[in-house]
């Protein structure tokens, strides 16, 4: 079977977690909107059946599902061009995952090195729905027969799995049935580091409030936290090289890269030699003119949630339309009478 006897269909999940930021934002969301008028049919997910995995305070939830909608419209995706769901109302995902937990060996989602670093030692204590994970995100992707996944370094291996799962089944049942789905890995220029230690990552979970900025920051707490991030002595360089075992400063021409929809190498043409006492007031009037609009955006959304939940609703209806006929035949191939 070749993946070519699918339509492209593009399918990306993340999870309601609370406090999006600039991480999420350059990684992510901005990518998604930037590939949406491509022409591909595309499905983005926020992943609530995901997120209990792990305990959810029910009302933190709604809210996080809620804020990553807003997260979605305000980075730029059009809710007529591309489907935007919450994974929970659109019941053929779990219904398939059912399936995919009866396909996948317990040798394979134990070697998934998520779950092993997520369980930790106390294994015995961690949900089922954990080690299970992978499956419910193979079923994800395969429930629309998406052909392209877009995901961090750090979801491959689960991408590899949902790959096995489909080889699995199609051999088992004897069916070209399910696509062999390609991974879309961000490249590294997308990955951005904390403020406060270019070594980190950024991440909501990092103690310092002053190491991100959040998707709900106003403009004058955008541009305090350039202003304030961590660099180092240098002036900045002419060439990539010269970033080498600069991370802070590597960071921040990155972000400056990625906002301004440039090359690393376009970026250091034109501030080579600069202090960071000039580069950071212009990175820090970049971030406000492109993050200003969208942190804006976002918090008008937020003030009447009404109107996500009704994009919401639009998307699981039109969602349906291609998964209903997907697990309706699914069902048929292994054998459930209905
Ligand atoms: N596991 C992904 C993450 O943590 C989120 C996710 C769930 C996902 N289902 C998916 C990503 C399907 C891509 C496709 O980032």
């Amino acid at each position: 079977m070749t993946d070519t006897t699918f339509t492209p269909r593009v399918f990306s999940g993340i999870q309601p977690s609370g406090d999006l930021h600039l991480g999420n934002y350059l990684g992510a969301l901005k990518r998604f909107a930037d590939a949406q008028d491509k022409g591909v049919q595309s499905i983005y997910c926020m992943v609530d059946l995901h997120a209990i995995t792990v305990w959810q305070d029910p009302a933190d939830l709604k809210k996080s599902t809620r804020e990553l909608c807003a997260g979605f419209i305000a980075s730029g995706i059009d809710p007529n061009k591309s489907i935007l769901i919450n994974q929970s109302q659109v019941p053929e995902h779990a219904q398939l995952a059912w399936i995919f937990n009866c396909v996948a060996r317990m040798g394979w989602m134990g070697r998934m090195t998520q779950w092993k670093d997520k369980a930790g030692k106390n294994a015995e204590a961690a949900s089922l729905g954990l080690f299970a994970y992978p499956a419910l995100m193979a079923a994800d992707i395969l429930i629309y027969h998406a052909t392209h996944v877009p995901v961090g370094e750090d979801q491959k291996q689960h991408l590899e799995l949902t790959r096995d799962i489909a080889a699995k089944f199609n051999h088992d049942y004897g069916v070209d049935f399910f696509p062999l789905t390609e991974p879309v890995i961000e490249g590294a220029a997308t990955r951005v580091m904390s403020l406060r230690d270019g070594s980190k990552k950024m991440s909501k979970s990092d103690p310092s409030d002053a190491s991100r900025i959040n998707l709900t920051d106003d403009a004058d707490t955008i541009a305090k936290k350039i202003r304030k991030a961590k660099t180092d002595a240098d002036a900045l360089p002419s060439e990539v090289d010269g970033l080498k075992d600069r991370p802070e400063a590597r960071n921040l021409v990155n972000i400056f890269a990625a906002l301004n929809d440039q090359t690393v190498e376009q970026v250091l043409a034109d501030v080579g030699g600069q202090q960071f006492g000039t580069f950071k007031p212009a990175l820090a009037e970049l971030a406000v003119s492109k993050m200003g609009p969208i942190t804006q955006e976002m918090s008008r959304l937020m003030a009447d949630t009404a109107e996500i939940d009704r994009i919401l609703a639009h998307g699981a209806t039109q969602a349906r339309e291609i998964t209903a006929p997907i697990l309706k035949k699914t069902y048929e191939i292994v054998g459930m009478v209905g």
